[in-house]
């Protein structure tokens, strides 16, 4: 897997992202989220956060890129080891939990949870994207159970961009975060965040 920001986000800073009226109290929380991050080892797990938008294009990865390079460059004097940031789309995920599942594989499953619940921030990017159907979706909520359970146990801080809402659909039947992990990764959920669930809304940029 990638663990690094995507390369077109590699220079994304929080100072390069225009922080609209619209969105500026979720920018900021965001911003002051990422500030607030311990630069020591705590006992207690630092929040995490969920950022969703039902438009695409408003910011969710630059914000997330964003987090990680500014943490990264915080840190930079620190000796962190492995315990760092790990940034992941969720597609990148259950590709290689696939590949790790066909015999021939030389790298187990356990591993690439192992993987990626050793680092004290795991950005999982495009949260709600990996298509599935009802034959899979045994195979996707016990995949993000591994993730965020891992997560829960190990004290670790999370932050997904996603899609879809949290747990109030935009329509009535609309798809939530719910529907697609589970009650007991929205149980956890609920604990890790603390509420801290954002929205972006606005236009695409892409089509300024
Ligand atoms: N407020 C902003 N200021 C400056 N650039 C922005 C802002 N919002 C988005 N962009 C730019 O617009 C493009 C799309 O942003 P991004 O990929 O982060 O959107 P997204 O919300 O993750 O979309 P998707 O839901 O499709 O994944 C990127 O080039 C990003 O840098
Ligand atoms: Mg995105």
């Amino acid at each position: 897997m990638k663990k690094t920001v995507p390369g077109k986000f590699t220079g994304a800073s929080f100072d390069d992202f225009k922080n609209e009226l619209l969105n500026k109290r979720a920018i900021e929380t965001i911003i002051q989220w990422a500030n607030d991050f311990p630069t020591d080892f705590t006992k207690k797990a630092y929040p995490s956060i969920y950022i969703f938008s039902g438009v695409n294009g408003v910011g969710k990865t630059h914000l997330a890129a964003a987090t990680i390079n500014e943490l990264a460059n915080r840190d930079k004097d620190k000796d962190w080891g492995s315990w760092g940031y790990h940034f992941e789309t969720i597609t990148s995920i259950k590709n290689a939990v696939k590949e790790s599942q066909k015999p021939i594989s030389k790298t187990s499953t356990q591993s690439i949870y192992d993987e990626l619940t050793a680092k004290r921030l795991l950005v999982l990017d495009d949260v709600g994207k990996d298509f599935h159907n009802e034959y899979q979706k045994a195979f996707i909520t016990e995949m993000y159970y591994q993730i965020i359970n891992g997560c829960y146990e190990k004290n670790r801080s999370l932050l997904f961009t996603s899609n879809i809402p949290f747990d109030t659909p935009y329509a009535a039947g609309g798809e939530t975060l719910r529907d697609l992990i589970g009650e007991d990764c929205m149980d956890r959920l609920r604990e890790m965040t603390e509420g801290k669930v954002i929205e972006l809304k606005g236009e695409s940029r892409r089509l300024i």
